[in-house]
């Protein structure tokens, strides 16, 4: 298979890329860090072909990103995340995580879409995150439930021309975005363990590849939970 693969470059991509690479698929590796892209292609040169991705240049992305005509899979993993301080609320941060999370996938889809043939797989990486309120994670978690939704619709818009849209939604996965935080993780899983559940998924055209599965199912459940309890269950997390 052809596989396209956003925030290559870093934890749950990377992984992906290189899992799919030794399994002996071609893979395109985008991102920013050159260097870890130049190490992609050193590692597998038959198999990782790498893009410089700059997902917030529309221009970049367009360019970047329209030529190619005969990709199987797009995996969309390129993503940031912050967290609200509440005393210093700033707007800004919104935008910033927005940006990336929720703009830069569709401009990504935008440039991919029209060349994207009946049977192909386009792949969105959530997160659970958007399943209930987080403390401090308004911008991550609204992004991601910005995001979420926009997959179910595309699910719906995009099955006629036999586009079969999947999302991610992963727990805590060991990664550098997950390294930064100074709260305690419950489950937290590898990468190599995120790779082999988001590949199993792909393989069955899941349409939702939520891992793991406790911790997921739990958050499921609590998100049907009237409001009131969501936020009262989360005060008490915090
Ligand atoms: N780790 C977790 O626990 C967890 C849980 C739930 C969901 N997720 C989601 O999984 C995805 C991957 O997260 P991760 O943990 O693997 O994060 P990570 O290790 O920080 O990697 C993030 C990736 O996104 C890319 N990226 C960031 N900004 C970009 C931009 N402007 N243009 C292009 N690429 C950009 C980075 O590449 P460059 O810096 O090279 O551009 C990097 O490859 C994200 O969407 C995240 O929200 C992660």
């Amino acid at each position: 298979m052809n596989i396209l693969i956003t925030g290559a470059t870093s934890g749950i991509g990377k992984q992906v890329a290189l899992d799919y690479a030794a399994e002996g698929h071609t893979v395109i590796a985008c991102g920013r860090n050159t260097d870890v892209l130049a190490e992609l292609e050193q590692r597998f040169p038959e198999n990782i072909a790498a893009q410089r991705l700059d997902v917030t240049d529309a221009d970049q992305t367009m360019q970047a990103l329209s030529s190619y005509t005969d990709i199987d899979v797009v995996i969309m993993s390129a993503g940031v995340c912050e967290y609200v301080d509440i005393d210093r609320f700033e707007a800004a941060m919104f935008e910033r995580v927005f940006n990336v999370n929720v703009f830069g996938m569709m401009r990504c889809v935008e440039a991919l879409l029209p060349n994207l043939k009946r049977g192909s797989q386009l792949v969105l990486v959530g997160s659970t995150a958007r399943l209930l309120p987080f403390t401090r994670a308004e911008a991550y978690g609204g992004s991601k439930a910005a995001m979420q939704y926009i997959a179910r619709t595309l699910q719906v818009d995009l099955q006629p021309r036999g586009i079969c849209v999947q999302t991610v939604s992963p727990g805590f996965v060991e990664t550098p975005m997950t390294d930064a935080n100074d709260f305690e993780m419950p489950m937290r899983v590898s990468v190599e363990f995120a790779s082999d559940r988001i590949r199993k998924g792909i393989r069955k055209k899941a349409t939702d590849i939520t891992f793991p599965t406790t911790f997921g199912l739990f958050l499921k459940l609590m998100s049907r939970l009237p409001q009131a309890w969501q936020v009262a269950l989360s005060k008490r997390m915090t």
